[in-house]
């Protein structure tokens, strides 16, 4: 596995490529009309076979998908942040949590690496505000922990119902685009039914940690409301932050 501080290099190293970058085209399902177009006629058959015309995004569609993936390489980067700085404090008291602790947090790195490969791949920019939500998260999770068990796993609770929430609208707006390509005959890029896999499988696995947060007594975390409350109000304004910024 990474560790994390190669991830983060990696997001950051992203960064730096994109202000080097002159030509901000690129040719995958994310870049404009004219220039899938071109490529549409150079071959108007799939990598899978189909001879079904692909479906071309509209603009607003492109801007969706961009702000997507810089949200979603946000959130995972604070999600492995919170779990590096809960992860000492919650073993040292509770031994028994670590493959817990463990389990969640390799499949957060795995998500951060996934869209740091997305990220570069078409070409997002990275939200400004990385360094900004790395202190966040670790705050958030060097603080819940500092008040026990039940309190992370109360922030672990908050957060993922906030980002399953999130990855699951995107999913929900990717089949709106599959059912409006069927109408017409067409299909999604390849690359585009890929990336809808991957959300739904990232998705699940947010909502297979926020499970076991309720199943290691987020509940009964003191104050519970105030808590949960104030970490879901944070998570949905660094999202609209990061959508734009
Ligand atoms: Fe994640
Ligand atoms: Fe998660």
């Amino acid at each position: 596995m990474e560790s994390l501080p190669a991830l983060r290099r990696s997001a950051l190293a992203q960064c730096r490529r994109q202000s080097r970058i002159n030509s901000p085209l690129y040719l995958d399902f994310l870049a404009p009309i004219a220039l899938r177009a071109q490529r549409r006629n150079a071959s108007t058959t799939s990598p899978s076979g189909s001879s079904k015309p692909r479906y071309t995004l509209s603009k607003e569609q492109r801007e969706y998908l961009d702000s997507s993936l810089r949200v979603n390489q946000a959130g995972e980067l604070a999600a492995t942040l919170i779990y590096t700085a809960q992860t000492p404090q919650i073993v040292r008291s509770h031994p028994h949590l670590r493959p817990l602790m463990k389990h969640m947090y390799d499949q957060e790195a795995g998500h951060l690496k996934t869209f740091n490969k997305l990220v570069a791949q078409h070409q997002v920019r990275p939200t400004a505000m990385y360094p900004l939500w790395e202190v966040a998260a670790t705050f958030l999770g060097w603080s819940t922990a500092a008040l026990g068990r039940e309190a992370a796993m109360a922030c672990t609770e908050a957060v993922e119902t906030e980002i399953g929430s999130h990855y699951n609208d995107q999913v929900r707006e990717i089949l709106l685009w599959e059912a409006d390509a069927e109408q017409r005959g067409e299909e999604l890029d390849d690359e585009l039914k890929e990336m809808l896999a991957t959300f739904r499988r990232i998705r699940d696995e947010e909502l297979e940690h926020l499970d076991h947060a309720v199943a290691h007594d987020s509940k009964e975390a003191k104050p519970y409301d105030p808590l949960v409350d104030v970490i879901r109000f944070g998570c949905r304004a660094a999202i609209k932050i990061s959508e734009k910024v």
